[in-house]
């Protein structure tokens, strides 16, 4: 029961600065003590900045700080590589949502490696697949999901992911904020999206199971992509992109629940935390309640898989 704390303030994703500030926030908020009075060993390895070497550009004008992505993709995909212990289970702490094209390929090379299938569970209000080629706001945030996996639009600009992660085992949840040019594409892949018009039907309890189910008949590893923006602004304001309508706090915290008793999670990242934005503090403590959710805090003692 170890855990590795990555702080990855990357922070030219976006336009509103101030994710740079994520990590330490989490870490103000207390999610190594959290963690650590709950029994797991917690190595805080501090924080990993990428710094660009070479300008990269792009024939789309409207892309903005094309190096500091590549630069970021080959840091944290070298990290995830090199220096990450088998036995231990990462947090990275960022930094906006583009620190997850540079930790996932490299996490889905190590499953490959042991002979199992990498999954992703995206809970986020945006499906982040903008193409360099499609991004109308030039936001790099806005197009990890496309970049892990493989699309060709990167290709020649950016490293190509060292192991692309495949479509049909990414799980978005929370979506309500997708551009034309997303939607179209999303469509024609093999990625399960549950937007909130389905979560406003069905409930997180029912998509979720289902696939943690998948994850498990694949003896998959799940990474937890937790992107602050799905959450409704209401109770997470510290967020550059609010869309209303998010997840509310009893679905966030079901679905870390059952994250948990599934024993399926094998990572975790908490991005686009903007502390310059926050309500004393408000959302970096909620995001460490559900942290400790995540790692099996809970109301009454549930002895069995409840599914
Ligand atoms: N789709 C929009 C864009 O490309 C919003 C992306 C928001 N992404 C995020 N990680 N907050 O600009
Ligand atoms: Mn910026
Ligand atoms: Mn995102
Ligand atoms: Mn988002």
């Amino acid at each position: 029961k170890s855990i590795a704390l990555i702080g990855a303030p990357a922070d030219t994703g976006g336009r509103q600065n101030g994710c740079l500030m994520g990590p330490d926030a989490l870490r103000t908020a207390g999610i190594s003590d959290i963690l650590c009075n709950m029994g797991y060993e917690v190595d805080d390895l501090g924080n990993y900045n990428a710094t660009p070497t070479v300008e990269i550009t792009h024939p789309n004008t409207s892309v903005h700080h094309l190096a500091d992505y590549a630069a970021l993709i080959s840091m944290l995909g070298a990290f995830c590589r090199d220096s990450l212990a088998n036995d231990q289970l990462p947090i990275f702490m960022g930094g906006d949502h583009s620190i997850a094209a540079g930790f996932l390929p490299s996490l889905a090379q190590k499953a490959a490696d042991d002979g199992c299938e990498q999954f992703v569970l995206w809970l986020d209000a945006h499906t982040d697949f903008q193409t360099l080629e499609s991004t109308d706001t030039g936001n790099l945030h806005g197009t990890p999901v496309a970049y892990i996996i493989g699309d060709p639009a990167f290709d020649g600009i950016l490293p190509s992911p060292i192991r692309p992660i495949k479509p049909e085992n990414i799980c978005m949840m929370g979506i309500r904020s997708v551009d034309p040019a997303e939607s179209a594409r999303i469509k024609n892949t093999k990625i399960e999206v549950h937007d909130m018009r389905a979560i406003d039907e069905y409930g997180v309890a029912q998509p979720l199971k289902a696939f943690l189910n998948r994850v498990r008949s694949a003896g998959g590893r799940l990474h937890v992509s937790l992107d602050v923006d799905f959450l409704d602004p209401e109770i997470a304001p510290a967020v550059g992109t609010t869309v209303p309508g998010g997840a509310n706090f009893r679905e966030a915290h079901l679905i870390m629940e059952l994250l948990h008793e599934s024993g399926l999670v094998t990572s975790l990242d908490i991005s686009e935390l903007n502390p310059f934005l926050d309500e004393r503090g408000r959302t970096a403590n909620l995001i460490v309640d559900l942290v400790a959710s995540l790692f099996g805090r809970q109301v009454l003692d549930r002895h069995t898989r409840s599914f």
